[in-house]
């Protein structure tokens, strides 16, 4: 049993393997209504838990549909609606839900509560976005990336904006997967020293330059990602935008980039405040694929978290 709780914390090999096997599996069931189970049922008599204490479309929709292709049943709980949300422990529901289910998945504000949940539940357990932290979501960026420009080892990705919890997990996949990364945006705004360390450590380079336009230079894949996370307060949106505004993901900017550069953004997106229309639905934009891919990721996840 594997718990899947940070790229930084899964081992290098076995994140190749999820995505080899992501791949695969993506391939196979190619063209197929969605419904369609897949040949192999490796969730069969499985019972997924899919919490969610924020709101969620990609996530909940694609974990969803994922268990259901390969065998399994969901249960989708909001975080409210359960004793969770009104005192019970952490450590208390993990028990007992590991007496229902063979698999959790968890969004939550602070990560201790994931960690907490890993700890005592007797099965594993997924991170479907934290305050901190979305591994789910890199995984699927790192398959797309390679599925349109071969491998991402030795490339150049530049995060423009905040440098919030997906921004953190690039980092962690720069160190996994050996990639380079820079970051633009507000000095307020840097992603936490330690993840950047972190990747400085694993002996990839990580630039912080606050001039977008000298950041982008040479980029062969663009990031950007909403100016206020769900675990921002709404009062520090007028302030958040006006340091965030220079990071607009634009035309402008992504010509000074490779031509061939990609754009990715996680999703939801704010059009015409972090990247522009014209990014979004431009040519070199694969922000539908890198939503497709989440569902074939986590099923790549999912299947080794139960080790079939
Ligand atoms: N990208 C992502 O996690 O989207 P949702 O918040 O819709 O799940
Ligand atoms: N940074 C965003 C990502 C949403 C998928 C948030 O945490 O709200």
């Amino acid at each position: 049993m594997n718990h899947f709780l940070d790229i930084h914390t899964t081992d290098k090999s076995q994140l190749r393997a999820i995505i080899e096997q992501a791949r695969a599996m993506k391939t196979a069931r190619d063209g197929q209504p969605k419904a369609t189970p897949d040949v192999e049922q490796p969730l069969a008599n499985h019972m997924v838990a899919l919490i969610f204490e924020k709101p969620s479309t990609r996530t909940r929709v694609s974990f969803d549909v994922g268990v259901r292709q390969m065998g399994g049943q969901t249960m989708v709980l909001s975080g409210n609606d359960m004793q969770l949300g009104h005192g019970e422990t952490i450590a208390d529901t993990a028990r007992v839900l590991s007496r229902y289910v063979d698999l959790i998945m968890i969004r939550t504000f602070d990560e201790t509560v994931l960690h907490e949940m890993a700890e005592y539940a007797d099965v594993p357990v997924i991170n479907g976005l934290t305050d901190r932290t979305h591994p789910c979501q890199i995984m699927a960026d790192v398959m797309t990336y390679e599925e349109h420009r071969g491998p991402i080892a030795g490339k150049k990705v530049v995060w423009s904006g905040d440098g919030n919890n997906v921004c953190a997990s690039f980092l962690h996949a720069a160190a996994q997967f050996g990639f380079d990364l820079t970051f633009t945006g507000p000095v307020q705004l840097d992603p936490e020293m330690e993840f950047v360390g972190l990747a400085r450590n694993a002996g990839v380079s990580v630039t912080i330059e606050r001039d977008p336009d000298k950041a982008v230079e040479g980029a062969d894949l663009v990031v950007t990602d909403t100016w206020v996370s769900m675990h921002d307060a709404q009062s520090a949106r007028e302030r958040r935008h006006n340091m965030l505004r220079p990071y607009q993901v634009n035309a402008d900017l992504m010509a000074k980039a490779k031509p061939d550069a990609l754009f990715m953004h996680c999703l939801p997106a704010h059009r015409g405040e972090e990247v522009t229309s014209e990014v979004m639905d431009g040519p070199n934009s694969v922000i539908w694929d890198e939503a497709e891919n989440r569902l074939h990721a986590q099923k790549a996840i999912m299947r080794w978290c139960v080790g079939k």
